[in-house]
């Protein structure tokens, strides 16, 4: 069997002085997966994705990328491991407002040279790469990319994020709520270009979302308290 992307084993995570939010015996994510983890808010989806890429890191059990424990990994190692491997895309979106849409969406080949190689290869550059992604996710106004991302609307700021997470391949792209101030069409046009876009690059595609209508759209779907025993009832 080949080695799964994500490996989490019997993780158990409490943020200070509060009771277990996570205890998960066992959660996997295959190479080229799109899985839609679904949770009403509170349920802790938010509090995993940043276990499974090395923001935090949990007291009890193991979480390994790629096959790498990131518990194994010292703080600036666990930082660029993660820029290499993997790409978010925030609820809020977090694009840098000083920032052009270009610069942007090449953040993460400035910390990752690995990304900026991939990028390079695939398009010719950097600059050609994110010009590309942007074009692909509905955005190929040449004009857009010396814009400062204070001034996008909602929807052009997801596609910018969609683009900087996807830019060099990582072998991961994770989505938190990416879509919850889109309506329902813009929604699944969005859900639909993501996935074309991490086919496209090998990436396998990690979505966590409150919203169960996304579901059928997925290869495989799952609710975090089919995976969490510290769950209540409530969030089954
Ligand atoms: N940085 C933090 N410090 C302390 N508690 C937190 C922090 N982040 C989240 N929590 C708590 O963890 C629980 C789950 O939050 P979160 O992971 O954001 O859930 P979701 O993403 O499913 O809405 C909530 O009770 C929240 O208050
Ligand atoms: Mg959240």
């Amino acid at each position: 069997m080949s080695q799964p992307l994500i490996d989490v084993h019997d993780l158990v995570f409490a943020w200070p002085g509060q009771p277990p939010l996570l205890d998960i015996p066992q959660f996997r994510l295959e190479a080229g997966e799109a899985l839609f983890l679904k949770g009403p808010s509170g349920s802790g989806k938010t509090t995993l994705l940043g276990l499974i890429g090395g923001v935090n890191l949990a007291r009890q059990g193991r979480i390994s990328l790629l096959g790498q424990p990131l518990a194994e990994l010292g703080q600036g190692a666990r930082d660029r491991f993660r820029v290499d491997h993997t790409g978010y895309i925030f609820q809020q979106f977090n694009l840098l407002p000083f920032l052009s849409v270009r610069e942007n969406v090449e953040l993460p080949c400035r910390f990752s040279r690995s990304r900026a190689a991939r990028a390079s290869q695939r398009h010719g550059s950097v600059d050609q790469a994110a010009a590309v992604l942007l074009a692909h996710l509905g955005l190929d106004d040449p004009a857009l990319l010396a814009r400062r991302a204070d001034n996008l609307s909602i929807g052009q700021q997801q596609r910018v994020a969609a683009a900087r997470a996807l830019i060099g391949q990582p072998e991961l792209v994770i989505a938190d709520e990416p879509t919850s101030a889109l309506d329902a069409d813009t929604r699944e046009a969005f859900i639909r270009l993501l996935f074309d876009e991490c086919r496209a690059a090998g990436s396998s595609l990690l979505f966590v979302s409150h919203d169960q209508s996304l579901a059928p759209l997925f290869d495989r779907h799952l609710s975090l308290a089919e995976l969490n025993r510290a769950a209540t009832p409530r969030e089954a």
